[in-house]
């Protein structure tokens, strides 16, 4: 693709920011407690600790707390619209986003609303603000992505859980990634994960689940590529959904074998060796997981000045797209590398029996009013139940 193709579109992420929880769980913690070996945990499946969220975190406080600095940074002028990306939904009615957006003091002049298609929403989120943005580009649309990833405990999924969110700030002239034209797009009807309204933690089968994200890489690279992309070898770097870190390699795998390129592992190392490095000590975060691939990468990269990098967003379900960005020269000086690690190195480790109890504890349902246990140390919280009511504060 030409460059001046690629700069055909000058919408894109003009800020990002994420935030995670208030405790973490190392997996030389869980596999002591279940004997599995460390080496599955931190070579087979390439993940080292994951994100617990305290008993007054959740969704709402994660995202507030990933936006909040992006509001400072920018102000809320212009900004008309807030998409808020989640599998976690906290109410079957009202959206996520009203919360976050009260709790931020962003203006009336707003309109908010949730999105859900597994870990695929924060994408379906980013091109729809990106197609505002075309229409209006004075407008900027903040989209939060956040999810707490719950299994059954001792099931095959647990290792894989974690907790995060991510706000971006979408807008013309983006001071971060320009996003592309065009996408490739795919669905396919399939059983591999999903949470009916009963339950908190996910169903899934877990071999399933690889198939099928396997096949909607190619899917959507194959019309990716139908619609007129980039070449593969034009991309700096791949950021994929990291349900755990070691999918993107099997999935970065399947993409070369496909494309007729045979596998060079110092080619996959250099094309994902930046992108894990948050994952794999937060976990699956579902919508803000792909996301936090790219945090990761800015944050770590020498110099990506102009450089292409592909996204592969994946759903359950499934819903997947692969689009590309162009890194937009001077954005190391718009990057919140410290602030990222800082949400990292402030999470305090627990013990097994700790996570077990956050674990099993949930949410009364009985209608009544409940003040909820003060234990996170983040700037917003959930305070209390009240009337069928969550009821947040700023701390
Ligand atoms: P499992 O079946 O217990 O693990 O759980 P396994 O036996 O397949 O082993 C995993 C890897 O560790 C294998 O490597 C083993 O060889 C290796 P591979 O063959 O895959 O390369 N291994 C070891 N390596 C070193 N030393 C050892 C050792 N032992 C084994 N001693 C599974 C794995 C992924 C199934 C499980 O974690 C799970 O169910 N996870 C949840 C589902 C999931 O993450 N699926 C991913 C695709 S679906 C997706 O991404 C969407 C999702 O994010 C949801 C959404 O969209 O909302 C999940």
């Amino acid at each position: 693709m030409s460059e001046e193709m690629a700069n055909d579109s000058p919408t894109g992420i003009h800020d990002l920011s994420f935030a995670t929880t208030e405790f973490v769980l190392p997996h030389t913690a869980l596999s002591r407690h279940n004997g599995t070996d460390i080496a599955k945990y931190h070579k087979g499946i390439g993940q080292r600790s994951m994100s617990v969220p305290a008993a007054d975190e959740d969704i709402v406080t994660m995202a507030a707390a990933a936006a909040a600095p992006v509001i400072e940074r920018h102000g809320s002028d212009g900004i008309r619209t807030v998409v808020f990306a989640t599998e976690s939904s906290i109410d079957q009615a009202k959206s996520a986003g009203i919360y976050v957006h009260s709790l931020l003091g962003l203006p009336s002049a707003t309109r908010v609303v949730e999105l859900k298609q597994a870990c695929y929403g924060a994408t379906a989120a980013l091109q729809f603000a990106l197609g505002l943005v075309h229409r209006d580009p004075a407008q900027r649309v903040l989209v939060v992505a956040g999810d707490v990833s719950k299994y059954e405990l001792d099931s095959p999924g647990e290792a894989t859980q974690g907790a995060a969110a991510v706000a971006m700030l979408v807008g013309a002239d983006p001071a971060l990634v320009r996003i592309e034209e065009p996408s490739g797009v795919f669905t396919a009807d399939v059983m591999d994960f999903w949470r009916p309204n009963y339950r908190e933690a996910a169903l899934v089968d877990g071999q399933e689940s690889i198939g099928a994200y396997l096949l909607a890489v190619e899917g959507s690279w194959k019309d990716y590529a139908e619609q007129g992309g980039r070449a593969l070898d034009e991309f700096a770097a791949f950021c994929y959904h990291q349900p755990f870190t070691k999918m993107a390699y099997k999935a970065h795998r399947h993409l070369l074998n496909y494309c007729g390129h045979g596998v060079d592992e110092e080619r996959v190392a250099r094309d994902l060796g930046l992108t894990t490095a948050y994952n794999n000590v937060i976990g699956n975060s579902y919508t803000a997981s792909v996301y936090l691939a790219l945090a990761a990468l800015l944050d770590q990269a020498d110099d990506l000045d102009g450089r292409a990098v592909g996204f592969l967003s994946y759903g359950s379900g499934s819903v997947a797209e692969f689009f590309a960005g162009s890194v937009v020269p001077g954005y190391r000086e718009h990057l919140r590398t410290e602030a990222h690690r800082a949400a990292i190195d402030r999470r305090v480790p627990i013990d097994y029996a700790r996570y077990r109890r956050l674990h099993e504890y949930s949410f009364p349902a009985d209608g009544g009013d409940h003040r909820t246990p003060s234990e996170t140390t983040g700037p917003f919280r959930l305070a209390a139940l009240r009337d069928h009511k969550r009821i947040y504060e700023t701390r």
